[in-house]
């Protein structure tokens, strides 16, 4: 048995092994992860500083160069420091910045930058200072929500919506030939964004006004309102319940009066 004695290892070989197991993977971490990290923060400068370029020529005219804004002169734009990258998102991807000329109001129109652009445009301005982030997927996909959740959301949209957005959410006209434009089709992203940000004459809706929960309730109310079919086959721009049956009325006494003039018609004939 010599043979096999021969092959033992000394008692310390596996100590060694074991620490050399250690400080391999020890190696490979301090290594990878740093690195990582590294990488990670350059990713975030360079979009900050693709931000800042793309900024300088559409956006500078008007916000100034670091986004401190421009309150004089004939092109004038609000400061941006603090507004976060929500409203950045916002704003850009509704087209509704850059700003075509200055005017009344800032109208929806078709978004000029790619999703990338629009990502880098809120990093700079988010970097600026701190603001609303733009929300996560899950903050605003009203996927999951109950009936119970949905009247709750149509409740909160009649409390404090509805009185610029009408209630059906089609629009509404705002003192000074400022308006309120309609909900439908506005993705649900920007429904959160717009809640989040109050573009112009439109009051923010911080989280301790609307809870995320809220929020996500009326957007879910929204989506239900939008898919309805029109029941009555006219649209009448929701104007309610009274001028739908007004033209029930009319409608359904034309067909009346016309089947009358019918059967008067008939038994003339047959006389
Ligand atoms: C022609 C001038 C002009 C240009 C160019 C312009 N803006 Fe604006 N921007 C404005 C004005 C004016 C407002 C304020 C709108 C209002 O409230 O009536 C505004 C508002 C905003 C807001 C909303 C601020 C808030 O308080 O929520 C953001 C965000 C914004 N702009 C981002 C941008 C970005 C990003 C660009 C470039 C892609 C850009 N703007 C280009 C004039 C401009
Ligand atoms: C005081 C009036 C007022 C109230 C209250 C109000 N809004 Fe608005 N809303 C506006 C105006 C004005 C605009 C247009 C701003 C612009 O064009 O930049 C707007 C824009 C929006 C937009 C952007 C639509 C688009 O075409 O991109 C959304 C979404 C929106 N509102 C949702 C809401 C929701 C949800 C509520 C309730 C939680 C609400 N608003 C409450 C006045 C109001």
């Amino acid at each position: 048995m010599r043979f096999l004695s021969a092959r033992r290892r000394h008692p310390a070989a596996k100590v060694l092994m074991l620490l050399f197991a250690l400080v391999v993977v020890g190696g490979i971490y301090s290594v990878v992860s740093p690195a990582d990290q590294v990488a990670a923060d350059t990713g975030k400068s360079q979009q900050i500083a693709e931000g800042k370029a793309l900024f300088a020529v559409g956006c500078a005219s008007c916000h100034g160069l670091q986004g401190e804004g421009q309150v004089s002169g004939t092109i004038q734009g609000p400061p941006l420091i603090g507004v976060g990258a929500a409203a950045v998102d916002f704003q850009v991807g509704t087209g509704r910045m850059p700003m075509a000329q200055p005017g009344q109001q800032a109208p929806r129109k078709k978004n000029l930058y790619t999703d990338e652009e629009i990502a880098a445009l809120a990093a700079y301005v988010a970097s600026l200072g701190p603001g609303p982030d733009i929300p996560a997927e899950e903050d605003y996909n009203p996927e999951g929500l109950s009936d119970e959740d949905l009247a709750r959301g149509g409740e909160l949209f009649r409390t404090n919506c509805s009185a610029c957005h009408n209630f059906a959410g089609s629009g509404g006209a705002l003192p000074n030939g400022k308006y309120a434009p309609t909900l439908e089709g506005v993705s649900n992203r920007h429904l959160y964004e717009a809640m989040q940000t109050g573009p112009q004459q439109m009051p923010v809706f911080p989280d301790r006004a609307l809870t995320p929960e809220e929020k996500r309730q009326i957007i879910g109310y929204l989506n239900h309102l939008n898919s309805q079919p029109n029941a009555g086959g006219f649209t009448l721009g929701g104007l309610g319940p009274v001028s739908e049956g007004f033209w029930a009325w009319v409608v359904g006494l034309g067909v009346l009066i016309a089947f009358t003039v019918w059967i008067t018609a008939k038994g003339a004939r047959a006389k």
